[in-house]
């Protein structure tokens, strides 16, 4: 049964003012004990969540193309005793620096932003600008803030000063990509395990696959060939595979190098091939396996599990690659015509090669969230960022809870005024069912012009948040996050 809390407007959830609003630079660097609290913030939820994001989406006044262009920009809140301490600081990139010296673009941007001067300004000019925005994450001691395209940035956990490029003891090289998407098995012969990749795109591309145990060091690396262009964002595990979704692109790079688009701006989507579905051996040692299936666009994947020979995979599909139109600034988008994103399920038969496609979830919907304790298994709830209406594209304004077993689901949403964005899920320490925990929600409130962290019980998101940080200031929307069991806040004084 679907509940919506929320003033019901189908037509209208949101204003574009105030959905741009949310866009707009945060320059500032803060550090303060959260005081403005709504309810109460659970006694035993003891630790530190961080999120990274484009903090800011002009250089100096100079508006960027994209907000995926926007230099990174942690968040940190960390939870001890029913208290919380808000910080937010910069990654230091090379890019980050020059620019904020000179006060001017000196970089390309993969997603359009030029610098000045038109196209000869930009032309030959195919450096990356390692912005450090995607993803943040804390293991093996080290908290690091990810890029895709290239290596990772290494911070303080306790202040988010930016320490420098982490080679990851030696593993990458100057350039080499480590993706935003590493995911954590929760249980690889009863240790914990992060797993990652890096792509090389070409005419065929490389992905060379990492898994680190707890303590940092790396236990196993290879790497594959697969036919093609491949644009990888994510991917999912399970005990025993990595599984990729290749998308049908094809990229042209002469508009980029010409100096006429940025690098993602070159992507075409090839609506008459078949996705591929890449299931990789985490052993290494057994062949690669493609399955096609429907064409669509991935970017994100909520999970997947192996049962009885077959491989289950739930992705977020778009039914064509969500690109802005030329000329276009994206606070202009209309809605009505990017494509959607719906949750599709694809169960690949490993023993006869073929794929069934459902499709679990029509409302639109982006940034999937389950129980840590899950991941590469048999799961039951999802939760995810989704529309307002359940018909039709908008901004993502609520939060969508979906019992996979029953397709029961519960909504909350944050309309009219109210901007959301990929929940967490975080386990209540010593809780041994699936949806004892809470989930953990940032949005964008345009009434305040603020941000605010929701915190809501997972059993029972529907009732609306327990409780409520409000923030002194805006977050710009971010992209993802996650939460470790470790307090880096200042001492509680009791
Ligand atoms: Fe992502």
């Amino acid at each position: 049964m679907q509940t919506l809390q929320s003033p019901a407007s189908e037509s209208a959830s949101y204003t574009r003012e105030d959905w741009k609003s949310g866009y707009d630079s945060q320059p500032q660097e803060f550090a303060y004990w959260i005081d403005d609290i709504e309810g109460e913030i659970p006694s035993e939820l003891f630790g530190t969540i961080f999120r990274n994001g484009p903090g800011l989406t002009d250089i100096n006044g100079y508006r960027l193309r994209h907000p995926f262009d926007g230099d990174g920009m942690i968040s940190s809140i960390a939870f001890d005793q029913g208290r919380a301490f808000y910080r937010n600081r910069f990654v230091r990139t090379e890019g980050y620096v020059a620019e904020q010296k000179s006060g001017k673009p000196e970089y390309r941007g993969v997603f359009g932003t030029q610098k000045p001067g038109g196209w000869l300004a930009n032309a030959f000019d195919l450096r990356l600008k390692n912005i450090a925005n995607t993803h943040v994450v804390y293991w093996g001691g080290k908290l690091l803030a990810l890029w895709e395209a290239a290596e990772p940035h290494r911070l303080d956990p306790h202040t988010l000063e930016t320490i420098g490029i982490d080679y990851l003891d030696g593993l990458l090289q100057s350039g080499d990509a480590f993706a935003a998407h590493p995911k954590i098995d929760p249980d690889c012969q009863g240790e914990e395990r992060l797993v990652n990749f890096g792509i090389k795109a070409g005419l065929s591309s490389t992905i060379r696959l990492f898994e680190f145990s707890p303590d940092g060091s790396v236990v196993s690396q290879h790497r594959h060939s697969i036919p093609g262009f491949a644009f990888l964002h994510d991917f999912a595990i399970t005990p025993n595979y990595c599984v990729f979704v290749q998308n049908p692109v094809s990229f042209n790079p002469l508009p980029f190098i010409a100096g006429l688009k940025g690098a993602a701006e070159c992507i075409q989507f090839n609506a008459k091939q078949p996705t591929k579905i890449v299931v990789i051996p985490r052993n290494g040692q057994e062949a690669v396996r493609f399955f096609d299936t429907d064409p669509c666009f991935v970017f994100h994947h909520a999970n997947a599990y192996e049962v009885d020979g077959k491989l289950i995979l739930d992705s977020i599909c778009y039914d064509s690659f969500p690109s802005i139109d030329d000329g276009v600034d994206y606070s202009e988008v209309d809605f009505d015509h990017v494509p959607a994103s719906q949750l599709w399920r694809f169960t690949a038969d490993l023993a006869v090669g073929s794929v069934d496609v459902n499709v679990l979830i029509e409302r639109y919907c982006e940034f999937p969230a389950v129980n840590p304790q899950y991941v590469g298994r048999d799961y039951r709830y999802l939760y995810i960022a989704a529309t307002h209406g359940e018909t039709g594209n908008a901004p993502l304004q609520a939060l969508l809870k979906r019992d996979m077993k029953t397709g029961e689901e519960q909504v909350w949403s944050a309309a009219p005024r109210g901007f959301g964005g990929e929940p967490l899920f975080v386990a209540r320490p010593g809780g041994t069912q699936e949806e004892d925990g809470w989930v953990l929600l940032w949005i964008y409130n345009a009434e305040r012009d603020r941000t605010e962290l929701a915190i809501f019980n997972a059993q029972d998101i529907a009732t609306g948040p327990i409780a409520k940080l409000n923030l002194k200031h805006h977050v710009p929307y971010g992209l993802h996050g996650s939460f470790t069991p470790h307090y880096f806040g200042p001492e509680v004084s009791s």
